[in-house]
């Protein structure tokens, strides 16, 4: 049973919800155009944690049968769990579970900056069928503006958050999150470099502002709650990230805080005061066939 990731980096919550919104239908164009995926693909995502993006591309490519992989236990029961139609597998993506020349397409979404890129795209390249495509999407330079109501902090808050800023120092070196981490010109240069050809980059914008007109009540709801999961798993990792420095009556009082500041924004959202606040994302799409 693995749960690293899901305990010590990011919940099941905070991953599933935002991934929802940012690979909702609303953008089902710009990545079918930036993917260039023919009909009845057999789709491999790789990383797929609690599976949003595997939900979608089910969606988005009803004829085709996707598959999807993670390391993570949390993640991959979950993940069957809300899509029972998806076949889910627990996988190390360094020793994918498949024969060569198998999948029509592999794809990933924050994956390929946590893994040794000569694994990470090597074993894709492997299982790809000649002529196979390989996607590789990471999250661009973004813009978070969080409402004044949200960002305030009381002392409390303040204390507990600086107490655990002081414990926790190497938790992302200790995972080797985002080791492998490369720049918009580095990352196509090495899916060439592991042989992939006909090399092409996109970039897909994502627009989350609760206030702006065009949205539904639900989906502006929706947005303001994916924040609202993020910063409560946020304290749910404390526990593993930081044993023993938070108590359990603390973790309580600050998850009430947090609840409070977020009814709040509800409120404000129902009463039609616009706080603009926003999480605008670039998610740049590398495209290259085997
Ligand atoms: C930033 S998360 C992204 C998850 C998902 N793609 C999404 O966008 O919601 C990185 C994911 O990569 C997975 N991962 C990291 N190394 C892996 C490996 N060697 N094999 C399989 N999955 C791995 C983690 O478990 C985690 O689910």
């Amino acid at each position: 049973m693995n749960t690293i990731w899901s305990d010590h980096i990011q919940n099941i919550g905070t991953l599933y919800y935002s991934r929802t919104l940012k690979f909702s239908d609303a953008y089902k164009e710009p990545y079918q155009n930036a993917f260039c995926i023919g009909n009845h693909a057999n789709i491999l995502e790789i990383g797929c944690g609690p599976g949003a993006l595997t939900q979608s591309l089910a969606r988005w490519y009803p004829d085709s049968t996707v598959t999807g992989v993670d390391r993570d236990t949390a993640f991959i029961q979950f993940a069957a769990q809300q899509a029972p139609h998806i076949q889910f597998l627990e996988a190390d993506a360094t020793a994918l579970p498949f024969a060569d020349n198998f999948f029509d397409v592999t794809i990933s979404n924050t994956v390929q900056e946590h893994i040794e890129p000569s694994k990470f795209f090597e074993e894709q390249f492997r299982v790809l069928k000649p002529g196979g495509i390989c996607l590789v999407l990471s999250a661009r330079r973004g813009i978070q503006i969080t409402a004044d109501c949200v960002a305030e902090e009381n002392s409390f808050e303040q204390e507990i958050w600086n107490r655990i800023e002081h414990f926790d120092h190497n938790m992302l070196e200790k995972y080797a999150v985002g080791q492998y981490a490369m720049n918009e010109s580095e990352l196509p240069a090495a899916m060439e470099k592991y042989g992939f050809q006909q090399i092409s980059t996109e970039y897909v914008l994502s627009n989350l502002t609760p206030d702006n007109p065009q949205n539904s009540k639900e989906l502006a709801y929706s947005m303001i709650n994916a924040h609202r999961q993020t910063t409560l798993d946020a304290v749910n990792t404390i526990p593993h990230t930081a044993p023993g420095v938070v108590s359990d009556a603390e973790l309580n009082q600050l998850k009430t805080r947090i609840n409070e500041k977020y009814d709040k924004r509800i409120a404000l959202y129902n009463e039609g005061v616009k706080q603009w606040d926003t999480s605008i994302s670039l998610t740049m799409v590398v495209r290259g066939v085997k």
